[in-house]
């Protein structure tokens, strides 16, 4: 039975604005992304990443004083809480590690004097100390995956040289640097992503922002989401080889396969995210010894290019595509993609919590019912 007959069910959402938001504007149609006002390219190509975290959370660029302030803050965050790093050996050995991330950023809270305060001073600070703790969560708990030293963090290096330095045990190349800074600016943020809105639907409850971002954790999970970075390396894994790649996408056709990485609920021309990163991953490839990932992806993105399949459905590649190039050539495991991609967007999920408590209303959508007609109840001896 249908509740009402003039009511328009809009699965998935799509299409539908359920909010206003002054973090970031996504305008699929010409492929632009801006987070309050400003062109990712000129953030990419003039900023770093701190600079865009200041951006997203408080809503302007720092100056040199505000710069330097959130520094210091992100810089004393980089170290954990003792009795948290203990508990990092505990978890079975090959947990999945966005698990492992997950219940640690969940913990996090336990040592946070700050964690149940939803005031604006309070959730930029631990919007810092989420950012900071989640790059040296994964770099410790990878090296205790792998059985190597956990490298403490380094005060001098940035945001981006010293997670690749925690989690390679080497400082990195300037290239290594600045591709891992433009790719934590470039996953930031992203409007009303599946992730992005889970972490307002749990803020929108005045739930606080340790449990929204773990509830963002749990949606970022997802192949359709950002799981599409680890499922497209892989996808270029299991082609192996450039020469491979035609046979491969005619058999993927023929299986109907999706091809990892391309397609976007919002943009229907090339994602601009993915046009930066892959300039990025063919400089990094270019400086490899294994630059045939990169033809690899390249190839057959042309081939999707050329294929009147996804011609008709303005299917391009989206950030993932080349951002899993991006990762690897980094040095992370494809396991670890989507922590890769958690390290960049925990700063949109912590700027949509604050936006949310700002100018808070529960969020709280219907269903309608189609199931059975009201009916009596059966005792159990007349069930059949
Ligand atoms: C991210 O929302 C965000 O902003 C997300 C994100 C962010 O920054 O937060 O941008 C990050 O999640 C990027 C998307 C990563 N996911 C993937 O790359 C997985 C592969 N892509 C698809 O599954 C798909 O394109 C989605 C999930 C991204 C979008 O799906 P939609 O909008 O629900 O589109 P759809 O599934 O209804 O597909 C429409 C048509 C279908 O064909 P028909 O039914 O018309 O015949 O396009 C086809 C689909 O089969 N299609 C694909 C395809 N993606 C869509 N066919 C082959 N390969 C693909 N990748």
């Amino acid at each position: 039975m249908s509740e009402k007959k003039d009511v328009q069910v809009v699965r998935g959402l799509e299409g539908i604005y359920v909010a206003t938001t002054e973090i970031s504007r996504v305008d699929g149609e010409q492929g632009r992304l801006y987070y309050r006002g400003y062109d990712i390219a000129d953030l990419v190509n003039n900023g770093n990443f701190e600079e865009t975290a200041h951006l997203l959370w408080y809503g302007e660029l720092p100056n040199r004083k505000e710069y330097e302030t959130l520094r210091k803050h992100l810089v004393n965050y980089r170290f954990l809480p003792d009795n948290l790093l203990k508990m990092l050996p505990l978890l079975p050995k090959g947990t999945v590690p966005i698990t492992a991330i997950r219940t640690f950023i969940s913990a996090l809270a336990a040592w946070d004097p700050w964690a149940e305060d939803n005031s604006r001073e309070a959730e930029l600070e631990n919007a810092m100390r989420l950012t900071s703790g989640i790059a040296s969560l994964l770099a410790k708990v990878y090296r205790v995956s792998i059985g190597k030293p956990i490298v403490e963090p380094r005060l001098d290096l940035n945001h981006a040289a010293n997670f690749l330095y925690m989690f390679n045990g080497e400082e990195p190349s300037p290239e290594a640097t600045q591709a891992m800074d433009a790719f934590l600016i470039l996953y930031a943020d992203h409007g009303f992503n599946a992730s992005t809105f889970t972490a307002r639907v749990t803020a929108s409850t005045l739930s606080d922002m340790y449990s929204a971002v773990t509830a963002a954790l749990g949606a970022l999970k997802g192949p359709l989401h950002g799981g599409a970075m680890e499922a497209a390396m892989r996808q270029f894994m299991e082609i192996g080889s450039p020469e491979n790649v035609d046979a491969w996408f005619e058999k993927a056709m023929k299986e109907k396969r999706r091809i990892m990485g391309i397609g976007h609920r919002v943009y229907k021309t090339m994602d601009p995210r993915a046009r930066i990163l892959k300039e990025r991953a063919r400089a990094l490839a270019e400086k490899s010894a294994e630059p045939h990932w990169y033809e690899i992806a390249d190839r057959l993105a042309q081939k999707a290019a050329n294929h009147p399949y996804f011609q008709e459905r303005r299917l391009y590649p989206n950030v993932d595509y080349y951002g899993a190039l991006v990762a690897y050539y980094l040095g992370i495991p494809p396991e670890l993609d989507t922590i890769m991609f958690a390290l960049s967007r925990v700063t949109g999920w912590t700027a949509h919590v604050i936006e949310q408590h700002a100018d808070n209303r529960l969020i709280r959508p219907r269903a309608l019912y189609v199931g059975p007609d009201p009916r009596p109840y059966v005792p159990m001896e007349e069930r059949g």
